[in-house]
């Protein structure tokens, strides 16, 4: 599968209704919201009443990707956005399989995160609970920063153990996607792109979306 999944982390927050219009008038495929506590990750994005107001507006299924402590607090509150998908981080959860069974209870599909030190083995045991298996390709808390190699050889083993247990978890990369390795990343196997920068410091986010499809 070749999907995209634009990040608003890195939209225009003054001007946010125009980005998402042009999220909707793309071929997106999902809107990616990174979500960040200041603990988890050493930063601080967005919360619930900025994802209101884009849930209002967007039209795309809406991705949301929590790096903050104790996600699970936040299931009814994730449902209740309307979103698709609810992407935890492995390294946040105690009880991973009881976070994705209430994730499933809520009526979304779930989706786990590995930091970029967490080799992929550890889900080895949850794997056919999933639905999507996010691999961070940086170290989560900014948008910009540089692909980390590594990740190529995550996706690859990460490919095989899904196959082994026939998961339907799709893989999905986040972190430092452009043009200069989309191609390479769908071809070892990835299904979903994350690209925040790449497609909004452009002039012609639209066709930056388009391109990453195709590449
Ligand atoms: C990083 C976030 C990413 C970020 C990606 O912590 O999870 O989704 O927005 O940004 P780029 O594509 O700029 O690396
Ligand atoms: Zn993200």
């Amino acid at each position: 599968m070749r999907l995209v999944a634009p990040s608003l982390l890195s939209a225009n927050f003054a001007k946010l209704e125009a980005d998402l219009k042009m999220i909707n008038a793309s071929q997106a495929d999902w809107l990616h919201l990174d979500v960040m506590d200041g603990v988890f990750v050493p930063n601080i994005s967005f919360g619930f009443p900025v994802m209101e107001a884009v849930a209002r507006i967007c039209t795309k299924p809406l991705d949301v990707h929590l790096m903050i402590v104790e996600p699970q607090k936040f299931i009814p509150q994730v449902q209740a956005l309307g979103a698709y998908l609810m992407n935890v981080h492995y390294e946040a959860c105690t009880h991973l399989h009881r976070v994705i069974g209430e994730i499933h209870q809520a009526g979304m599909k779930a989706g786990v995160t590995l930091n970029p030190h967490t080799p992929v083995s550890v889900l080895e045991d949850i794997l056919p609970d999933l639905d999507l298996v996010l691999l961070m390709s940086v170290n989560p808390g900014f948008g910009g920063q540089v692909f980390i190699e590594q990740t190529y050889a995550k996706i690859t083993k990460l490919k095989q153990m899904i196959a082994g247990c026939k998961s339907p978890a799709l893989i999905q990369i986040d972190g430092g996607v452009s043009l200069d390795n989309a191609g390479a990343l769908y071809r070892a196997g990835a299904d979903v792109l994350v690209s925040g920068s790449f497609i909004f410091k452009s002039p012609r986010p639209k066709e930056i979306i388009e391109q990453i499809k195709k590449a």
